[in-house]
């Protein structure tokens, strides 16, 4: 049975910074999904700490929220076949040191804070953060 999903995936400021967004994106085509919807901006601390809410409570949330309103963002709706899992796959490990070759993280993630990509982690987060970004 086919299970089409939408995930929201962001090219965070390191990555941005070091203009590899052409160069992730075709990497997402490649593996065969769609960008539905896409646009660069740049948030305001206030709303990263709104977007990271469920990290309130971790001794890095400060630092985090800090660095995803330090510069551009692309943010992206991406779409395809288990696309929640598809794109957890090929992100890779949180921490770049750690995740596995082939992966985004392992290619151009800097550190654990600077690991260039964020992705939804289950169905129902990636339709809160779809609505966080996309809701008009
Ligand atoms: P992301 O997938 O965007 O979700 C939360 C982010 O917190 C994560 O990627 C990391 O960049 C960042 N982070 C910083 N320190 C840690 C940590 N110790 N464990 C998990 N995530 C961390």
């Amino acid at each position: 049975m086919s299970n089409t999903e939408q995930t929201l995936s962001i090219i965070k400021p390191d990555a941005v910074e070091r203009n590899l967004s052409e160069e992730i994106k075709e990497k997402i085509i490649e593996n065969i999904f769609k960008i539905f919807k896409e646009k660069k901006i740049k948030i305001e601390k206030q709303e990263a700490e709104k977007f990271y809410q469920v990290h309130q409570s971790k001794p890095f949330y400060n630092d985090l929220c800090s660095y995803l309103s330090s510069g551009a963002i692309v943010v992206m709706i991406l779409e395809r076949e288990n696309a929640i899992l598809e794109n957890r796959k090929l992100m890779g490990a949180t921490d770049p040191s750690k995740a596995e070759d082939g992966t985004i993280r392992k290619k151009y993630g800097i550190s654990i804070d600077k690991n260039s990509v964020h992705g939804s982690d289950s169905p129902e987060n990636a339709k809160i953060e779809i609505d966080f970004f996309f809701k008009e």
